[in-house]
């Protein structure tokens, strides 16, 4: 079965036929020989196997943080993977010096991951601030030097290089003039144009799809290399489209593509923020809606959202396909309604109109880095303070992603006040049967449930609630 896959390495070219569900930390590593790649948790939670991958996006290249660890080589087909090795100059670059300066490595582990994730965001992003910067870096655990001094350090980059005033220049030739990125970065996009890649035929039966590797490589790498294996990115479901007010996500667009998206910004403006609480940067430049959605999990972050907006999944098998609401998707814990040859190519949902309302919650024992106990979502349509329409979903209160119905329709044609509010909290209560488990007790995650919906009235209708009355 294996297949060529072709990619550049740094500057080597590589043809190699090895199984495609090799994780590239491994082909780094040990087929290639490159340790600067450090080995970790293999779960996607530590950084230290990150790299950068250039790949080319509409016609032009674009860098991203991944976890080689959970990153199928077959997914680098056809793109640029940067490791440590890759960056080192004669000298050492000014991001390296930094991290000298201010102390911030010591051990040196995780200091190759850290280092590529702050390369990465200075070629992506030509205004730099400290909290992007930060942004970029999460996600990096360093065991030794205390987050300070890294912290200083990504703060004296972001200062060095908005001091270069490069902005008019191209990006990747302003950063090969300072020494911030080797000589060879010039010719990438070139090289990469020059690959032939095919679409690969969504027929796909018996092959157990991969999308970006974040669920199905913490679960199964071992047993993955000994399957038949297709790669979500080549079936061409890469696109957030609006047709006839209704937006398309492509099942391929990853959790960060989505959050950037302008029309995902613009019509949910709030998303933005709330889907930083998703993993970390590098995890969400992997993983995928599709695999979120088919992961199954019932705290599914994007799952949630979707069934708040009332979403419906494009489901195709060859040339047929068919639509379902995706309230109806999932079955039971980690069941759903999808054929063994079937896949998910686009999730459908109505654009808001100018009444409609759309706040999302998540709940979990860190802020940041971790998943939900319970999240929900809300999206709701009001005029004149009358609720026409209302969809509430909550994970981690059933085996599955749940859509509340009985709330949602309970709150049809409602007043929105706080004593709607405090009937809703009952019927709520009475529509779930939490368990519990290692992310907390029943009880807790019922209240955690209660917290949120009064959470979503207050930041969407701060003026017609009275807060008092809720407590
Ligand atoms: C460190 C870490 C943190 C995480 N944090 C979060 C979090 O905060 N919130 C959250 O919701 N999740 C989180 N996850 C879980 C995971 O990242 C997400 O569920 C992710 O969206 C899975 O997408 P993927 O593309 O990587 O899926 P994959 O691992 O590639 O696939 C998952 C499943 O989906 C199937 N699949 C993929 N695409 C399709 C398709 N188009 N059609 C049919 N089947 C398909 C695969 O066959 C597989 O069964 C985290 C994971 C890690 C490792
Ligand atoms: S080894 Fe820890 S994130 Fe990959
Ligand atoms: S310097 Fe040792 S783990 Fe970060």
């Amino acid at each position: 079965m294996a297949e060529n896959i072709e990619f550049f390495l740094n500057a080597k070219k590589i043809s190699t036929n090895v199984h495609p569900a090799k994780t590239l930390l491994d082909f780094i590593r040990v087929d290639e020989s490159l340790k600067g790649t450090k080995e970790g948790c293999r779960e996607g939670d530590c950084g230290a196997c990150t790299v950068l991958v250039g790949e080319i996006n509409n016609d032009q290249l674009k860098y991203k943080s991944v976890n080689s660890c959970l990153y199928p080589i077959g997914n680098a087909d056809g793109k640029h993977v940067v490791t440590i090795e890759g960056l080192n100059n004669e000298r050492l670059t000014p991001i390296q010096e930094e991290f000298n300066n201010e102390g911030a490595t010591q051990c040196g582990f995780c200091t190759p991951g850290f280092v590529n994730s702050l390369t990465g965001y200075v070629i992506e992003h030509k205004e730099l601030n400290n909290i992007d910067a930060e942004t970029s870096i999460a996600g990096n655990i360093c065991r030794c030097t205390g987050y300070s001094s890294i912290k200083r350090t990504a703060e004296n980059v972001v200062e060095k290089i908005n001091s270069l005033n490069l902005e008019s220049q191209s990006r990747i030739i302003a950063l090969v003039e300072r020494d911030i990125l080797p000589k060879y970065f010039l010719e990438i996009e070139e090289k990469l144009k020059s690959f032939d890649i095919k679409p690969a035929n969504k027929c796909i039966s018996k092959s157990t799809i991969i999308g970006g590797g974040t669920d199905l490589f913490v679960q199964h790498a071992d047993s993955l290399m000994n399957e038949d294996v297709s790669f979500a990115k080549n079936f061409g479901l890469n696109n957030i489209q609006v047709i006839d007010n209704e937006c398309v996500v492509g099942a391929s667009i990853t959790i960060e593509e989505f959050k950037n998206s302008e029309i995902i910004k613009k019509h949910f403006p709030s998303l933005m923020k709330q889907l930083e609480m998703f993993a970390s940067l590098p995890i969400r430049n992997s993983a995928t809606i599709g695999g979120n959605l088919v992961n199954a999990s019932p705290i599914g972050d994007s799952a949630i959202i979707f069934l708040a907006l009332n979403a419906k999944l494009r489901i195709c098998n060859n040339n047929n396909f068919r639509i379902i609401n995706l309230n109806q998707f999932h079955k039971g814990y980690k069941t759903f309604d999808l054929y063994e040859d079937e896949i998910i190519e686009d999730i459908i949902f109505q654009l808001p109109t100018e009444n409609e309302y759309f706040n999302f919650e998540k709940v979990s024992k860190r802020t940041y880095l971790d998943i939900a106990s319970v999240n929900s979502a809300l999206n709701i349509s009001v005029t004149n303070r009358i609720i026409n329409s209302a969809h509430l979903s909550a994970g981690g209160i059933a085996p599955i992603p749940l859509y509340l119905s009985e709330t949602s329709n309970f709150l049809k044609g409602k007043g929105v006040s706080s004593e709607t509010i405090l009937d809703a909290l009952n019927i709520v209560q009475s529509e779930i049967s939490p368990i519990s488990d290692i992310r907390g007790s029943a009880e807790y995650k019922r209240i955690l449930l209660s917290q949120l919906l009064k959470a979503h009235f207050i930041k969407l209708f701060p003026e017609l609630i009275d807060v008092e009355v809720l407590l």
